[in-house]
């Protein structure tokens, strides 16, 4: 149910209509330094009025007020301008843009991107069953994923889905199997491992690098495609890669989309396959702290004029059209100084967003009111942390900001992708609220849990010790 004010407000059409390519840079968030900045289509989202940050045209503490906190707050505004500078950079040829859940399954975001033509690119039969409660239908999923169990690959076949990337020749065995026994033939993409090098924040999310656990290996593609054609149930309709995640250049998907194409070629000289799709996986880097942000037009100007004529491009993007569309509210609960530093312990924890903790991820972090005196009433060198009993619990490390007191509003940026999906119970900690904003008017898209949530599915009474 929306709440707030009315429809669409003030905010209007000019955020609809940021560009991309527009989120801008930061200052570094250097310690000692100066207090970071924060980019233009931050501002333009998340812009500070009368100096307290609003999502599109609702404050932040009316959200907090409503919902409680600690909050994801996503902006339908944010997303939306992310799918279209995606989507108009690759007008010029045939292309679909398959969302990838994993980044952020929440069922109100899938239905916006389906309302903006999406497709989903899913890797579970939850994600499926997710896509389908969206109103997705089976032809606008492609379903990657590098250990799929039989039974999924069943429910996929059942709703008709586009694609199945198959990632190993043992899958296309099963996948063949399950076709044959629904009396069904598969439409098939294989997963090449494309062996590029990428340069990523992490290593945990490099994927398409020699020796990573995805995908085919190069060299081994046309023998393994001669060797499906032979299967009655399955059909090669495409080539798919997925190269990893935060990457902001272009070289990479240059060199992946020629190995792509030395495969099409291969494949199409021995009659082996005609393919119809070609799948360039995701991994579009957003902004964070002051790195660049991917920039569509110069993607699609490696990638499209180089597209086969009759082939379909399909593009997985995640984190792309979420991430900074979303932002975690917390609340400040003590302020402590002990061993010569001085804590900010918030009601959120690695439970609510485990990228600082897991990837060593830098996502900014500002109070959402200005103190008397102005954003410049003094800083602080601090290091922000949850709750949870673990000392890798931190969202940020020696970083000089603005000083808050406890009570006080936190807003961490850039967390609509890899946030919320990623959170769990540990410590017994009920996972947050989700809020869609549109507008003036702001939605509950996801109830807090509740501590009966917790035990739900837990069995206590155990027959032969209560008996
Ligand atoms: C197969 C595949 N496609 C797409 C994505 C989305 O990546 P990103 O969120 O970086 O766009 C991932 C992420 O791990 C993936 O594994």
């Amino acid at each position: 149910m929306w709440q707030g004010r009315d429809s669409r407000g003030d905010v209007g059409e000019g955020v609809l209509s940021v560009a991309a390519s527009s989120l801008g840079r930061e200052a570094s968030a250097s310690p000692g330094g100066s207090v970071p900045k924060r980019p233009a289509g931050t501002d333009t989202v998340f812009p500070r009025m009368g100096g307290t940050v609003q999502c599109e045209g609702v404050p932040l503490p009316e959200i907090a007020a409503a919902a409680g906190t600690p909050v994801y707050v996503y902006s339908t505004a944010g997303i939306t301008s992310q799918y279209r500078a995606l989507d108009t950079a690759f007008s010029a040829v045939p292309h679909r843009i398959h969302y990838s859940v994993k980044a952020n399954g929440n069922l109100a975001i899938l239905r916006l991107l389906r309302s903006l033509g999406a497709g989903v690119d899913i890797v579970s039969g939850g994600e499926l069953y997710r896509a389908l409660r969206a109103n997705y239908s089976g032809r606008d999923v492609v379903f990657s994923g590098v250990g799929k169990t039989a039974t999924e690959i069943g429910e996929a076949l059942a709703a008709g889905v586009r694609l199945i990337n198959a990632e190993s020749e043992a899958e296309l065995t099963i996948v063949n199997d399950e076709a044959s026994r629904a009396g069904v033939v598969a439409d098939i993409a294989l997963r090449v491992n494309p062996e590029v090098t990428v340069s990523t924040p992490h290593p945990y999310i490099k994927t398409g690098e020699r020796g990573n656990k995805f995908g085919i290996a190069y060299d081994e593609i046309p023998d393994v495609a001669r060797r499906a054609n032979r299967l009655s149930s399955v059909r090669i309709r495409g080539l798919d890669m997925h190269l990893g995640s935060q990457i902001a250049g272009t070289e990479p998907y240059r060199e992946g989309m020629q190995r792509l194409l030395e495969l099409c070629r291969i494949l199409a000289a021995d009659g082996t396959a005609q393919l119809e799709y070609l799948d360039v996986g995701g991994g579009l880097a957003v902004t964070y702290e002051g790195e660049d942000a991917a920039d569509p037009a110069a993607l699609a100007a490696v990638v499209a004029p180089v597209l086969p004529p009759g082939v379909t491009l399909l593009l997985e993007p995640g984190r792309y059209l979420v991430a900074n569309a979303g932002v975690l509210l917390t609340r400040v609960l003590f302020r402590k100084r002990t061993g010569g530093k001085t804590y900010i312990i918030t009601d959120a924890g690695m439970t609510d967003l485990l990228r600082p903790s897991h990837y060593s991820a830098y996502h900014r972090i500002e109070p959402v009111s200005a103190r008397v005196g102005g954003q410049d009433g003094g800083s602080a060198v601090v290091d922000v942390v949850g709750p949870v009993c673990e000392s890798g619990d931190f969202f940020a490390l020696d970083r000089r900001m603005d000083d808050v007191q406890p009570g006080d509003l936190l807003v961490i940026y850039s967390a609509g992708a890899y946030g919320f999906a990623m959170a769990s119970n540990y410590n017994a900690r009920p996972r947050p609220a989700e809020v869609l904003v549109d507008g003036r008017r702001f939605a509950v898209v996801t109830t807090r849990e509740s501590y009966e949530d917790l035990v739900r599915h837990e069995q206590p009474a155990l027959a032969w010790r209560d008996a």
